[in-house]
């Protein structure tokens, strides 16, 4: 199983995401985070967390030797990527989430992806759509639930399960650990988060 993390935008929670994934996946089979991002943030996140996490990351040239020594691979990708990169990877991948902050710009970001797609023939069936980082509905403005139905409209599947907005996810990646592993009592919340996310795959 090859799960890619994508997002033409940065910051919107793709490392994060790879993170959480990789160890959901571990329970199941051998697992590798590949971490395709020049800043390397997924690499030094595992490398702090070498003694507790169940997974390794790797850069893209292990690939050829280490993809045989492992039933599940998830690739941490930088935000941005060129259409052929993009197409590439989504040839190559079982499924693509990509992790959405609930606002216009994702919007705009997400029909370029899905029009770069579409331009080279794919259809967009590979493609979940993780809303991160979501906050309580403020009044009556329920900015997932408009940019969930959005995303729907331009025929893009979106889980229904979301990610809080939580600063457990900072002080995870500072201790190299799973965001149920922080001190925060809100870690466990938001790791459940990544288990409903995860079971909507249907991996
Ligand atoms: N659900 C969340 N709630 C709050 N902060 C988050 C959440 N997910 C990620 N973050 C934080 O947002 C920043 C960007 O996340 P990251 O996963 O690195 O995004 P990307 O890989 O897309 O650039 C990081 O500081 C991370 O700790
Ligand atoms: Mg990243």
């Amino acid at each position: 199983m090859i799960l890619s993390l994508v997002s033409w935008k940065g910051g919107c929670g793709k490392t994060t995401s790879s993170i959480h994934f990789a160890a959901l996946l571990a329970s199941r089979g051998a697992t590798m985070l590949v971490d395709e991002d020049r800043s390397r943030n997924a690499s030094n996140w595992a490398a702090r967390g070498a003694a507790v996490l169940p997974f390794k990351a790797y850069p893209p040239r292990a690939l050829g030797s280490e993809a045989r020594r492992h039933d599940h691979i998830v690739i941490d990708t930088r935000g941005g990527l060129e259409d052929q990169d993009l197409i590439d990877l989504y040839d190559n991948s079982d499924l693509v989430v990509v992790p959405a902050v609930a606002e216009s710009m994702t919007l705009e970001a997400l029909v370029n992806t899905a029009n770069t797609l579409r331009t080279h023939g794919r259809d967009l069936s590979k493609l979940r759509v993780l809303f991160t980082m979501a906050r309580r509905p403020a009044g009556k403005t329920d900015k997932v639930a408009e940019g969930k139905a959005a995303v729907s409209e331009l025929g893009i599947h979106t889980l229904s399960a979301t990610v809080r907005a939580t600063e457990a996810f900072k002080d995870a990646c500072d201790a190299g650990r799973l965001v149920r592993d922080t001190r925060n009592p809100v870690g466990k919340l938001a790791w459940m988060d990544y288990e409903r996310a995860f079971k909507e795959l249907g991996l």
